[in-house]
């Protein structure tokens, strides 16, 4: 399917999607984020996709969202559109793995939808911040809690309410990224990464994401029982049979979804 607002790339397992509006450092509007909802929706369906990058442009991932859309909006407005709870909702809904590459400014919602990703490479070049502070408003799509649980009250809070950017290598050191790359390299290796989540099994794969979800959710003991039954569930599998034979036989694993 074609896009405006994004571009839309399948090579091999890996579906790419790139935020495509340079002239706003790809600002996150009602049609993009449609877009990036359907294209998500659509790489979860598509079987010779197993795992997805959502990158934007050196300059930006997303200068946050579109701040021209948002201006003339009451709080009615706001309210009954539930402004992009749905379209948030179907990002983290996706069930493949979703690896964001960051080069350049990811701020307010731009740095929310990084961390709405599974995880994130971030160019030495990347930016985050929640400056909403500076328009008068907070972070809406998840930087007050999301964020909160990635660095920790002092640093979110930090950020938060001064409004400050955090360069890569403090975004590392806060376990906001899992890694920083030269940006020159990031496409490469966040494409290696996802080549190596596509050897997998599509099915430990799921559940593997699932249940790191699950800590978020849960009590411990709670999350570390969901967890127990999922890995007693792989049990029921070909791929755990075949994981583990190739592991005797001193060969790699051929999954095949089962
Ligand atoms: N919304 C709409 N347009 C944006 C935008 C945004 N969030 N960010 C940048 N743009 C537009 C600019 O208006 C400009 O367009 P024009 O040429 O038509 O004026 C173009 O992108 C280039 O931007 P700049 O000229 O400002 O580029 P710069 O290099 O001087 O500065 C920047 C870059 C520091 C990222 C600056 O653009 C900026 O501060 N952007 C806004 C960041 C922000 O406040 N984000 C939070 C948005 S609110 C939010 O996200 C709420 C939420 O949680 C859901």
């Amino acid at each position: 399917m074609a896009y405006e607002t994004i571009i839309v790339e399948v090579e091999d397992h890996v579906a790419t999607l790139k935020l495509n509006r340079p002239d706003a450092l790809n600002a996150l509007n009602s049609h993009l984020l449609g877009e990036l909802s359907q294209a998500l929706a659509e790489a979860d369906r598509n079987d010779k996709v197993r795992c997805i990058i959502i990158t934007g442009s050196q300059k930006a991932f997303a200068a946050g969202a579109d701040i021209k859309e948002m201006s003339e909006k009451s709080y009615v407005d706001m309210l009954m559109s539930d402004f992009f709870g749905s379209e948030s909702n179907a990002i983290t809904a996706t069930r493949k793995p979703i690896i964001a590459a960051v080069s350049g400014y990811a701020l307010g919602g731009g740095c929310e939808l990084a961390m709405m990703c599974d995880f994130i490479i971030a160019a030495d070049t990347a930016k985050f911040g929640q400056p909403e502070i500076n328009l008068g408003v907070i972070p809406g799509l998840g930087g007050t809690q999301r964020l909160t649980r990635f660095i920790g009250k002092s640093k979110a809070m930090d950020m938060v309410l001064t409004g400050r950017f955090m360069d890569a290598e403090e975004a590392e050191r806060s376990g906001l990224v899992s890694r920083v790359v030269p940006a020159k390299s990031l496409m490469e290796e966040a494409r290696a990464a996802a080549d190596k989540i596509a050897e997998k099994s599509m099915i430990s794969t799921v559940v593997a994401k699932e249940q790191v979800n699950v800590a978020y959710e849960m009590t411990l003991s709670q999350g570390l029982l969901s967890e127990r039954r999922a890995f007693h569930a792989l049990f029921n599998t070909e791929d755990q049979n075949e994981g583990m034979a190739a592991f005797m036989e001193k060969r790699s694993a051929q999954f095949r979804d089962r």
